[in-house]
């Protein structure tokens, strides 16, 4: 999800959207995202909005969680209306959703099916940490009706494992995901980090092997990121680690494209591969500007050209949720050109792309460029979309700036 803004006007106490906004729900599809911000360690190189127990303390309880987000859904529908919207996606992220018991995640969901009603065909994910399942637990959310679960695997390398700071062994994330599939779960997600410092090709190399051959239909493979203020960061700033090399990173990723490919898995999304089938509509849920309402400290929801993003602390989310209040910290309303702004830097990263009447004449002389470049394939003004050649995906970002720029 795009990190949550700074700033932005304050949101009305009872959560109450703009009349524009609300008498647009429901023209576009639905999705509930739930933070769930717990994690058992912290993973040196991430800055989510998760805690470990022993930094929370007493103040905010992973054993009254479930309770505070399932009043947050009853808000969610009691300012959305009565419309009938069933929800076509749910997503639980963290943080280590899997950390609560499933009863919990199964009572979340549960909330979700009272309040709004899930669609026949709803895609429910779960983030998991591969250490925090048991084939026990699987079974169990199988059975409250997720369909999709997203594991951590990063890496198989030990030497990579080690720097990220993962608790568990290389084995363990293959082990998760065959446990997964013996309790149903439709479709399987991995998470691979690539170009850790010391990680080399063949360390990649065996990783993606990994990753193609664990019966997982779909796979987020990211840069590491050094993240301001995080153990990692640390340390890359004394010199005990290396910084992230982009040439590295580049080499990486023409590796893990060609190798998904080779496998069946097609990218749809610049960091996102799938069989064909299993894209998470989730993720291309935000990524088309849909509608979705973020449950949980720091979440962020996207109602009709309304964004707003929720306190951050766990603690002080439970304040809100307790005295009666939305939990949301401020809010923007989205004019039509930030609309139009948004969806050229997400569309641009879809194998979709953007199409060219949307596009200005000034952003069509850049895409001219990026054409002669090698940036975009050559055949928009027949084809009626722009879409990224593999060199312009490495190239993305730079060329979603120079469009918008235009
Ligand atoms: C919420 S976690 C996934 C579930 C679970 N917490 C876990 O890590 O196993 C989301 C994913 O974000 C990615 N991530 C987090 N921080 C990152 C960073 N600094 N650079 C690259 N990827 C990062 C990791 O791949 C991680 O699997
Ligand atoms: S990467 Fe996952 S397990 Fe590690 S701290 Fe971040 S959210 Fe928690």
């Amino acid at each position: 999800m795009p990190s949550v803004p700074v700033d932005g006007e304050p949101a009305p106490a009872d959560g109450a959207l703009p009349t524009t906004s609300a008498d647009a729900f429901g023209q576009r599809p639905f999705s509930l995202y739930v933070h769930v911000p717990y994690c058992a360690s912290r993973c040196g190189y991430c800055d989510f909005n998760t805690y470990t127990a022993a930094e929370l303390g007493a103040s905010a309880s992973q054993s009254g969680y479930a309770a505070q987000a399932i009043a947050e859904v009853r808000l969610a529908r009691r300012v959305l209306g009565d419309l009938d919207v069933p929800v076509s996606t749910v997503f639980f992220g963290g943080g280590t959703p899997t950390l609560l018991p499933a009863q919990d995640l199964a009572s979340m969901l549960g909330s979700i099916r009272d309040e709004f009603g899930l669609a026949a065909d709803a895609e429910v994910t779960t983030e998991a940490n591969p250490d925090s399942v048991t084939p026990e637990s699987l079974d169990r959310l199988r059975a409250a009706g997720f369909t999709r679960i997203s594991f951590g695997m990063q890496s198989v390398a030990t030497n990579v494992l080690a720097v990220l700071e993962r608790t568990h062994t290389p084995g363990r994330a293959i082990e998760a995901i065959g446990d997964a599939r013996a309790a149903g779960f439709e479709h399987v997600n991995v998470d691979l980090i690539y170009a850790t410092p010391g990680e080399t090709r063949d360390d990649f190399a065996r990783s993606l092997d990994a990753a193609i051959s664990s019966g997982a239909d779909h796979v987020s493979a990211y840069s590491l990121i050094v993240e301001e203020g995080t153990r990692l960061a640390g340390k890359v700033r004394r010199g005990d680690i290396d910084d992230v090399d982009d040439d590295v990173a580049a080499d990486r990723y023409v590796q893990a494209d060609e190798a998904f490919t080779a496998a069946g898995l097609d990218w749809y999304e610049v960091s996102n591969w799938a069989r064909p089938g299993a894209e998470c509509r989730h993720n291309l849920a935000y990524w088309r500007s849909d509608d979705w309402w973020g449950i949980g400290p720091g979440a962020h929801s996207h109602v009709a050209g309304t964004r707003w993003w929720n306190v951050r602390h766990p603690s002080a989310y439970g304040d809100r949720i307790n005295a009666g209040l939305s939990p949301a910290q401020a809010r923007e309303i989205l004019t039509a050109e930030q609309q139009h702004d948004e969806q050229i830097l997400l569309g641009i990263r879809l194998r979709d792309g953007l199409e060219v009447g949307s596009l200005s004449a000034a952003s069509l002389c850049v895409v001219d460029t990026a054409t002669a470049d090698g940036l975009v394939h050559g055949d928009w003004a027949v084809s009626g979309r722009v879409t990224l050649t593999q060199k312009g995906r490495l190239l993305a970002d730079r060329l979603a700036i120079d469009l918008l720029t235009e």
